[in-house]
């Protein structure tokens, strides 16, 4: 089989090629990344030289490009994980996430069409369901929630959402969606909650915790992400929505806690910071079809995963350092205020 996998030289895509070329070493694994802030190829160094594994650099909204490459290649599987990605960017300057999110999947979806791809599987997120109070641990996200969105960044990935299951019913492009809830684990850019708690702390730097810190998220490793993935775009039913997550709701202000005493920091680096606008109160999955209709489980604990997750970022200094000096400071000066947080 032949997989093209978009985005894969983020976070959850490189581990997906991980995955995948792991598990199933007879296929073969087209990467096509434009390389934006996020995107790293240094990640995809131990996959680079192997012969079932190609690397373009080519952005999603390119339709000449991305129609030619299907013409040359002629993909059974694409796998769409390419996205800008982070919330807080998308409340500063929405426009990038309308054209990544939708427009470059209206391009990949044409060209699957065109080239009868296989299958069309798209890589989304529970935030499309907007959120859930604190005060009802009762709810939680089914398939057939309401998509309710709250920033650009989500109303993005529902717009693209919808526009998968129009390609379904008026084309019939055999497609799949998964939403799943937050991931964390190796290769995840330190602009996010555990990476950037982990690279602050171990800098000695102040960690910012958006309002009171009593947002709740439902932390999945990433590795059983990719698993549930590699399922259903082997297993899933076309036409078919998949909630992926493994019931793992912590509070924000629990998480960098957990990231202090696994590093031995004092809890006086948090800082209490402004709010995120328009900020989800709580994210929960229920995984209850997947886990039924594919068999699909997570392997990993939360108390193993995170564990695995700080070795590998004090064990992979390099590789975040470099992503975070340069351009990144620039970003984080306008965030967090000229020279950080005090
Ligand atoms: P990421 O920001 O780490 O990676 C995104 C990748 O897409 C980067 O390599 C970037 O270079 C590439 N990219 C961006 N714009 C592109 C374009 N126009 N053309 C080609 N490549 C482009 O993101 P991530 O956290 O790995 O998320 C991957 C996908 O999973 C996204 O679609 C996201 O919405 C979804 N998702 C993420 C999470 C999470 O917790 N991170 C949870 C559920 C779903
Ligand atoms: O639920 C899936 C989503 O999870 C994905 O679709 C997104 O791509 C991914 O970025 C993630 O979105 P979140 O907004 O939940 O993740 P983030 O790591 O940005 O924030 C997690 C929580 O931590 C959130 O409540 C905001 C809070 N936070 C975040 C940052 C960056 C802070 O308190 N301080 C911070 O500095």
């Amino acid at each position: 089989m032949k997989i093209l996998v978009t985005g894969g030289a983020g976070f959850i895509g490189s581990n997906f090629i991980f995955y995948e070329l792991k598990q199933h070493p007879e296929d073969t694994i087209l990467c096509v990344d434009s390389l934006t802030y996020a995107g790293n190829l240094s990640t995809l160094e131990p996959v680079m030289g192997q012969e079932n594994f190609h690397f373009v650099k080519m952005d999603i909204r390119d339709r000449e490009g991305i129609f030619q490459l299907f013409e040359e290649n002629h993909p059974d599987v694409v796998v769409n994980f390419a996205a800008e990605s982070h919330v807080d960017r998308s409340i500063e300057d929405p426009q990038i996430f309308l054209e990544t999110n939708i427009i470059g999947t209206s391009v990949l979806m044409d060209a699957s069409r065109a080239y009868g791809v296989k299958r069309y599987h798209q890589v989304s997120t529970d935030e499309v369901y907007g959120d859930l109070p604190l005060d009802r641990p009762d709810l939680f996200f089914h398939e057939d929630t309401p998509l309710h969105t709250s920033s650009p960044y989500s109303s993005s990935k529902a717009s693209a959402d919808l526009l998968v299951m129009a390609y379904y019913r008026t084309y019939g492009l055999p497609v799949t969606i998964s939403r799943c809830s937050n991931n964390y684990g190796p290769y995840q850019f330190p602009e996010k909650l555990i990476p950037l708690m982990i690279a602050n702390a171990l800098e000695g730097k102040p960690l910012p915790v958006y309002g009171k810190g009593e947002n709740i998220r439902d932390w999945l490793y990433v590795e059983d992400h990719c698993k549930a993935i590699d399922l259903i775009i082997r297993k899933g039913k076309e036409g078919e929505v998949y909630n992926v997550g493994g019931h793992n709701e912590m509070q924000n202000i629990d998480i960098v806690k957990l990231i202090c005493d696994a590093l031995n920091k004092p809890y006086d680096l948090i800082r209490h910071v402004e709010d995120r606008k328009g900020h989800d109160q709580r994210y929960a999955i229920d995984p209850t079809k997947i886990h039924q209709e594919l068999g699909w489980l997570p392997d990993t604990k939360f108390a193993d995963g995170i564990k695995t997750t700080i070795a590998w970022y004090l064990e992979h200094k390099d590789w975040w350092e470099n992503i975070i000096s340069g351009e990144y400071q620039k970003y984080y000066e306008k965030m967090y205020g000229e020279g950080g947080i005090h």
